[in-house]
């Protein structure tokens, strides 16, 4: 990057959606680097909307910033905020000459207790990104931007750096994925067949608290986990797997493996030194259920946890109707006062102003 000579300031704004983890990563190394390669779909209406009034002046000599959430100051995250900077300074070279106005907001409600880490991070490594577009003169191919802010978006969450793509997203070295990388993520829309394309993920609020146990410790308890070594070869094995069901477009096998990397999910969690849960009594209820309707209907619909209580429940779009019947008769009455977020695979990132 070359040195900034002169003052420049301005504003960009991003939309950056949340993602759904098909094979998850959970435990990692170094800085933010994945145990293993991971899958996701990126979702649509579940988007975090980030504005960033950049000043950057090579007469500062030290990094300012401000951060709002949805209006109001939030100085708890504008400190992780400010932290992810400075650690990673050696990737912003001009990080002292910079002041940043930021503020963000998320579609989804505030107290969802949906994960919003990726679609903050990665709204946020858009945003920079842009920045950096403008003050060193634009990247040399489209595609270099996207990998910039993928990188970016992983160093402050590593599920973030798969919201900066559209579709299904991979991240992390896979040898069935060709140019993945532990270090940014990579869209694998090429030959995905079109019934993931429109594929549907309700979300099942059972529980909007705050987690008892961030992810960040998870990810710290699979260094000593017994099962880790296991762990890693089977999501190794599901992505390798999955390579060709994406492609075919069956569904069932694609939901056993979905089910499969949530209970393996959960199952590290309760097997970790010290052992947790972030299931709920109704999280069990729901997924029995989701279990019942499949096999009594032959209903083609699957489920999937992140790392808290609530219920990603996938399935193809032609059910879309049927399936909205038996969430409102069956699922929504076990959720948090019918908190039930409707969303679907959508097409990644969009800037709003620049
Ligand atoms: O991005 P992090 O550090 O919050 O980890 C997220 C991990 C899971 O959501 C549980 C799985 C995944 O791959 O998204």
């Amino acid at each position: 990057m070359k040195k900034i000579t002169e003052a420049q300031s301005g504003k960009v704004e991003w939309q950056s959606p949340s993602n759904i983890a098909i094979v998850k990563y959970w435990g990692k190394h170094g800085n933010q680097m994945p145990a293993n390669p991971s899958l996701s779909f990126t979702l649509s209406t579940s988007y975090s909307q980030t504005a960033m009034e950049f000043d950057v002046d090579p007469s500062r000599k030290a990094f300012e910033m401000n951060f709002a959430f949805e209006g109001e100051a939030a100085p708890k995250f504008g400190e992780r905020i400010r932290q992810y900077f400075e650690r990673n300074s050696a990737d912003f070279p001009y990080l002292n000459n910079l002041k940043l106005n930021i503020s963000s907001k998320n579609s989804f409600p505030h107290s969802a207790g949906i994960a919003s880490s990726a679609s903050a991070m990665s709204a946020l490594a858009m945003c920079i990104t842009s920045i950096e577009s403008r003050l060193f003169g634009g990247f040399a191919e489209k595609s270099m931007f996207r990998m910039r802010a993928s990188h970016l978006a992983r160093l402050a969450s590593g599920s973030a750096a798969r919201s900066v793509y559209g579709g299904l997203v991979a991240w992390g070295e896979s040898e069935s994925i060709a140019d993945s990388s532990d270090y940014y993520a990579v869209p694998v829309n090429d030959n995905l067949h079109d019934t993931f394309r429109s594929f549907h993920d309700t979300i099942l609020i059972v529980d909007a608290s705050e987690k008892k146990v961030s992810s960040t410790a998870g990810h710290k308890l699979m260094n000593n986990h017994p099962y880790a070594e296991m762990r890693y070869f089977m999501a190794r094995q599901h992505m390798e797997d999955l390579g060709g069901i994406m492609e075919s477009g069956d569904v069932e096998k694609f939901g056993e493996i979905l089910e499969n990397e949530a209970m393996s999910l959960h199952g590290l969690m309760m097997t970790s030194k010290p052992s947790y849960m972030l299931m709920r009594p109704n999280t069990i209820r729901i997924i029995e259920l989701i279990k019942e309707v499949r096999e009594a209907e032959k209903f083609p619909w699957y489920f999937t946890l992140d790392a808290g209580p609530n219920v990603h429940l996938m399935y193809p779009h032609e059910v879309e109707s049927q399936a909205r019947s038996y969430i409102n008769d069956l699922l929504a009455p076990h959720t948090q006062n019918g908190l039930v977020l409707y969303d679907q695979v959508g097409s990644g990132p969009r800037k709003i102003t620049e």
